[in-house]
C-alpha cells in the first residue's frame, strides 16, 4: 500500500517525507487555503519535498475550464496529478487529461457506481471519501470494499486511493481490502507509528542494558 500524505502545510510534509515512507501528496481547495499561501508557491515546495504523484484540484465547473486548469498544472511539474470532481464534467475532464497523456485523480466519490464511471472515464486514481460517509451515518469502508470488488472483476488500472481516512483504523481496514494507496493527515501518520508495548519494551530493554558490563 502506497501512503500519501493529505496536506498542503510545508512544515508537515517535511517531518513526514523524512521517514521515507511517504510516496506522495493530495492536496485539496480547503487543505490551500489553510496556509494562507498561494497556489503555486505551495505545489513548487511540495514538489521539491516528495518526488511522487502530488495531486492538485481544479476548481472550474465545466470540462473546457478543468482541462485548461490541468494542463497548466501539469506544466508545473511532471509529477502533478489533476484532481477533477466526480462530476459530469469532470469525468469528460478526465476522459480528455487522460487522452493526452497526463494522470487525473478523480475526487468526491462517495458511490461505486461513481466509482465505475471515473475507472471508464480512464482515471488514473480514484478517491473514495471514507471519513465523510462516516460522518453522514454510512459505512465509508464498505465503498473501498465494493471499489476494488469491482475493479478487479473488470481488471481496470485505476487505484484506489483511501481518501478522508480520519484514524488508524481507516488505515488498517483500507489495506485489508486491498486499496492501493491510502492518504493520510500527518496526524494519522504520526499515529501509525505508535504502540505502547513498544515504548514500555524499549524502555526495558534500555534498562537491562545497563546492567551489562561494558568495556
Ligand atoms: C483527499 O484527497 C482529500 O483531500 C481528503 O482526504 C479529505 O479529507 P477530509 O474529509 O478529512 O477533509
Amino acid at each position: 500500500m502506497k501512503f500519501f500524505l493529505d496536506t498542503a502545510d510545508i512544515g508537515e510534509l517535511s517531518q513526514a517525507a523524512a521517514s521515507g515512507l511517504v510516496d506522495g501528496v493530495t492536496t485539496n481547495p480547503s487543505l490551500i487555503a489553510r496556509t494562507g499561501r498561494k497556489l503555486r508557491d505551495v505545489v513548487d515546495d511540495i514538489v521539491r519535498i516528495v518526488d511522487g504523484p502530488i495531486s492538485v484540484e481544479t476548481i472550474s465547473l465545466d470540462a473546457p475550464g478543468m482541462i485548461a486548469e490541468g494542463e497548466g498544472f501539469s506544466a508545473i511539474h511532471p509529477n502533478i496529478v489533476i484532481k477533477c470532481p466526480l462530476t459530469p464534467e469532470g469525468l469528460k475532464a478526465t476522459k480528455a487529461l487522460t487522452d493526452s497523456g497526463r494522470k487525473v485523480n478523480v475526487t468526491l466519490c462517495f458511490s461505486p457506481l461513481q466509482a465505475l464511471l471515473a475507472a471508464k472515464a480512464g482515471a488514473t486514481y480514484i478517491s473514495p471519501f471514507v471519513g465523510r460517509l462516516d460522518d453522514v451515518g454510512q459505512d465509508g469502508m464498505l465503498l473501498i470494499r465494493e471499489i476494488v470488488q469491482i475493479y478487479r472483476n473488470y481488471n481496470f488500472k485505476t487505484e484506489v486511493l483511501a481518501a478522508s481516512l480520519r484514524h488508524p483504523i481507516h488505515v488498517l481496514e483500507s489495506a485489508k481490502a486491498g486499496a492501493h494507496v491510502g492518504t493520510l493527515p500527518y496526524s494519522v501518520f504520526q499515529m501509525l507509528f505508535k504502540h505502547p508495548l513498544t515504548d514500555i519494551g524499549l524502555e526495558k530493554f534500555l534498562a537491562d542494558w545497563k546492567k551489562v558490563p561494558q568495556g
